[in-house]
């Protein structure tokens, strides 16, 4: 499909998704984020898909949802259109490994289309934020519950409350990003993640997106037998043997996602 406001490459196995809406420092409009998540789709449907990056620009991953196209609208309508539901459902519902590559702002919409994803890798240049009570709003994809499953509640009451942004090298220490580069390296480390993962047997991936995810929907017990479980089904595969035994052999396995 031909997008409008993102840029896709598929390469290696990785889709590169990259947000395209320069003059708008990638707001997401609506347009935006259902591209987004036909592209999200598309590569999950995708055989040669194995991992997928999404990214923004230097300046910014995403400077929010699009304050301009919300401003008028109405609570009648964000209620009648659940507005942004869709967004993050269909995020949550890729069953593909999603790595954020952050640069620059990644505020409100930006910053929880980025938690979203499975990891950030960020840029040390990158501000990440909610400063939605700034417009008289609050955070409206996750900006109060999965930052404060990130972060804890101290610095995301901070961040939802004060609106202040926190920078790369907070971002890391609180545990919000999973790696913090130079800016100019930041595709590089992305793109080697999403190559690493590529190379795996992806039904481990999927299988240990799964597992992690669990953790947050799920008490302790649960989820260690949901792991448990999923651990020995992996048993079953061919994969599982695969990479056993090149292990044992001292050779690079090769999966066949069997
Ligand atoms: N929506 C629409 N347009 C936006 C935008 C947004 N969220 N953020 C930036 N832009 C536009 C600006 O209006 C400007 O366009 P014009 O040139 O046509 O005026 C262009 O992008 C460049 O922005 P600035 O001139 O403001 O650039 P700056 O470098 O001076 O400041 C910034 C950068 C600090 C990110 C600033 O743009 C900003 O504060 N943006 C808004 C951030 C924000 O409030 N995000 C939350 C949105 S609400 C939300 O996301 C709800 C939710 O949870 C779902």
């Amino acid at each position: 499909m031909a997008f409008e406001t993102i840029i896709v490459d598929v390469e290696d196995h990785v889709a590169l998704i990259k947000l395209n809406r320069p003059d708008a420092l990638n707001a997401l409009n609506q347009q935006l984020v259902g591209e987004l998540c036909t592209a999200l789709e598309e590569a999950d449907a995708n055989d040669k898909v194995r991992c997928i990056v999404v990214t923004g620009s230097e300046k910014a991953f995403a400077a929010g949802a699009d304050i301009k196209e919300m401003s008028s609208m109405t609570y009648a309508e964000v209620n009648a259109t659940n507005l942004f539901a869709s967004v993050n459902d269909r995020i949550v519902a890729i069953r593909k490994p999603i790595i954020a590559a952050v640069s620059g702002y990644a505020l409100g919409g930006g910053c929880e289309l980025a938690m979203a994803c499975d990891f950030i890798i960020a840029s040390d240049t990158a501000k990440f934020g909610q400063p939605e009570v700034n417009l008289g709003v609050i955070a409206g994809i996750g900006g109060s519950q999965r930052l404060t499953r990130f972060v804890g509640k101290s610095k995301a009451m901070d961040m939802n409350l004060t609106g202040r942004f926190m920078d790369a090298e907070e971002a890391e220490r609180s545990g919000l990003i999973s790696r913090m580069v130079p800016a100019k390296k930041l595709m590089d480390e992305a793109m080697g993640a999403a190559q690493k993962i590529a190379e795996k047997s992806m039904i481990a991936t999927r299988a240990a997106k799964e597992a992690v995810n669990r953790s947050y929907e799920t008490t302790l017990t649960e989820g260690l037998l949901f792991e448990r479980r999923v651990f020995h089904a992996l048993f079953a595969t061919e994969d599982q043997k695969e990479g056993m035994n090149a292990f044992m052999e001292k050779r690079q396995a090769q999966f066949r996602d069997r």
